[in-house]
């Protein structure tokens, strides 16, 4: 199995930050790839960040699973619900142990890639009580570990572009007052787990959120979500994985209630973006730069 970009699988990171790109203008597709696969970050310890690197798949020319797709068209559920469609060329995700070391590499990189791409939508991710997010709920329960993670959410061996994965990036509002003002056992049922230990409820309703993103029937994820913003306005920043585009969109589908009821977290959270990237395994990536 080829090497996956092992931020990917990096647990433990406390300061987070999301950056997506466009091409600068007069820069080719070729050229952003062959750039930001030769960026350098930090290596020692506490210095250094996890740099994981993304391409929209019209943009990315080396082998990925094919029929795998930009976010281009909203996804619109059956009552009028939409989730924006609104993707960028390429995102880097840089993760560290302290802002201040995340912050210097993605400034660095930035500058590193003036010419070929531009700042199009930035979030800072940060941690709530370890692994809860702005609901208060323990976000995480069901991934696999990572010991597991990387047979079921990278691109297999021997099929185009092992090592690979796709990502899903979405940032979602929490509408705060609705969500607060709800008492936890109404919560908890439009979650379909329990608030302090995240227990899945053995009745939960139909519309629940586990219910709607059941991995058992839309396959197997990686989540790495983390909380962003302030006590004004905040939310999550969904960062989802899949050895290939179906699992994460189908997901989206039930969620909107296409073809079911709609997902009742979507009445207390709005998502304001969505992008899909492929994220090429290390030797894909590298084979893709100018100077290795
Ligand atoms: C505001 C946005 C979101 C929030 C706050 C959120 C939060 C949560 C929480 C608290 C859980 C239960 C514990 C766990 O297993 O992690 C969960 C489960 C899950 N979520 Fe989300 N989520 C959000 C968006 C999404 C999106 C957009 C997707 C898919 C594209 C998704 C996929 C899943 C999956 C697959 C599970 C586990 C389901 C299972 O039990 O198999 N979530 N989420």
């Amino acid at each position: 199995m080829p090497v996956p970009q092992p931020g990917i699988f990096a647990l433990g990171t406390l300061a987070h930050s999301y950056v997506e790109l466009d091409l600068a203008d007069g820069a080719s597709g070729a050229d952003l790839v062959r750039e930001v696969a030769d960026l350098a970050e930090p290596r020692t310890t506490m210095g250094g960040v996890n740099l994981v690197t993304g391409f929209r798949p019209e943009v990315w020319f080396g082998p990925m699973p094919a029929g795998t797709r930009g976010f281009t068209e909203p996804v619109a559920g059956p009552d009028g619900f939409t989730m924006p469609a609104t993707q960028h060329d390429a995102a880097l995700w840089v993760a560290g142990g302290s802002y201040d070391v995340v912050f210097d590499a993605v400034i660095g990189m930035l500058a590193a890639l003036e010419g070929v791409a531009v700042l199009a939508h930035e979030v800072v991710g940060w941690t709530y009580h370890r692994d809860r997010d702005l609901t208060g709920f323990i976000d995480g329960t069901e991934n696999h570990s990572v010991l597991v993670s990387p047979h079921e959410v990278l691109v297999p061996d021997g099929a185009r572009g092992a090592g690979g994965s796709v990502l899903l990036l979405q940032q979602w509002t929490h509408e705060a007052r609705a969500w607060t003002g709800l008492p936890t056992e109404r919560q908890e049922r439009v979650m379909g787990r329990t608030k302090p230990d995240s227990i899945e409820l053995e009745d939960k309703p139909e519309g629940s959120h586990v219910a709607r993103t059941d991995q058992d029937e839309f396959g197997r994820i990686f989540r790495r979500n983390t909380p962003y913003g302030t006590v004004s306005d905040h939310g999550t920043m969904f960062v989802g994985f899949a050895a290939d585009q179906g699992p994460l969109a189908r997901m989206l589908d039930s969620m909107a209630g296409v073809g079911g009821v709609r997902d009742d977290l979507t009445r207390y959270s709005t998502p304001l973006t969505g992008g899909y990237y492929f994220v090429p395994s290390v030797e894909d990536l590298s084979a893709s730069g100018r100077t290795r």
